[in-house]
């Protein structure tokens, strides 16, 4: 049984594949080839969502299948019941689930007990369909992401950035992630992702300089409400146009949006660089059908 959990588990070919994939399917929007044809996909959100959720809705439709919303506080799971009685009666009545939620053990949970593909839509630790929807708007820009300099520029150890990490790992790019010290992947994770190409600096322009493609995210992820100390760490990581000023001259801003204007992106920045933060904003849909036709093999 296949799931999309996290990027740290796809082989370089699954995600070269996916994307190529994605790049199919935004060529024919209403291709006649429909894989979800029969089926119905239930989706489980435990945090907010614009783009995700729309996303995955337009895309199973497109794709001829049937999605079903479920918000934690309709379902029993949100009165206690446990995830693996939760995934066992979901997984004899409908063929996917995709979720979003905070910790990544509910995911392996479900995919375990439920016994239908699992898509992860965002946890506290990955953010895979993101990354796949950023890859293909590199490789829609730039022609590819090989060779070229992607710097991340924000919380070091948050969904975004550990997807980013694996996928240089898996990718061979070289991803230079400036945030500070106290943000910085430990290095119990770093051992484990054993990346020469991956550089973790505190000093942003450390990044930003010759760099191609250059991301940033969130100060404060879901879930860390209330923790707005940490935001006074991250003044001198926003993206503005000083940042920007030794970046390649060709260089693209990405954001996966939501984004603060005036915390970890400038309005000008931001407004600047619509073109490819939008594109990248579309790109969920395309990727996320390569991801669903994929699992529903
Ligand atoms: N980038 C992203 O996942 O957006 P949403 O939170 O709106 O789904
Ligand atoms: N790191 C952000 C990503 C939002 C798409 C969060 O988890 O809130």
């Amino acid at each position: 049984m296949k799931h999309l959990l996290t990027i740290e588990e796809q082989t370089p070919k699954t995600l070269s594949d996916l994307v190529n994939s994605a790049a199919d399917f935004k060529l024919i929007r209403d291709s006649h080839d429909k894989p979800l044809e029969g089926q119905t996909w239930g989706m489980i959100f435990n945090k907010a969502s614009t783009r995700t959720r729309l996303s995955f809705e337009v895309g199973v439709h497109e794709l001829g299948g049937k999605v079903i919303f479920l918000s934690t506080n309709d379902l029993q799971l949100g009165r206690g019941e446990p995830i693996k009685d939760t995934a066992r009666v979901m997984g004899r009545m409908l063929h996917g689930l995709i979720i979003r939620t905070f910790a990544q053990q509910d995911l392996i949970d479900f995919a375990e007990w439920g016994k239908i593909p699992v898509i992860n839509a965002l946890t506290d630790e990955e953010h895979p369909c993101q990354i796949l929807a950023d890859l293909l708007t590199i490789q829609e820009i730039h022609g590819s992401w090989e060779g070229k300099k992607i710097a991340f520029i924000g919380d070091g150890y948050s969904n975004m950035s550990i997807s980013w990490m694996w996928a240089a790992k898996h990718l061979g790019f070289e991803l230079v992630l400036a945030s500070p010290k106290r943000y910085q992947p430990p290095a119990s994770f770093l051992e484990r992702l054993d990346a020469p190409n991956v550089r973790i600096t505190d000093i942003p322009l450390e990044a930003t300089s010759n760099a191609d493609v250059i991301n940033t995210d969130v100060w404060l992820s879901m879930g860390q409400e209330g923790q707005e100390e940490k935001e006074a760490l991250f003044h001198s990581f926003q993206l503005n146009e000083l940042l920007l000023k030794q970046a390649n001259k060709d260089h693209i801003v990405l954001h996966c949006l939501p984004a603060y204007r005036g915390k970890e992106i400038t309005e000008e920045v931001l407004e600047h660089h619509s073109e490819s933060i939008f594109q990248q904003a579309e790109n969920r849909l395309h990727a996320q059908k390569a991801v669903l036709a994929w699992l529903s093999i």
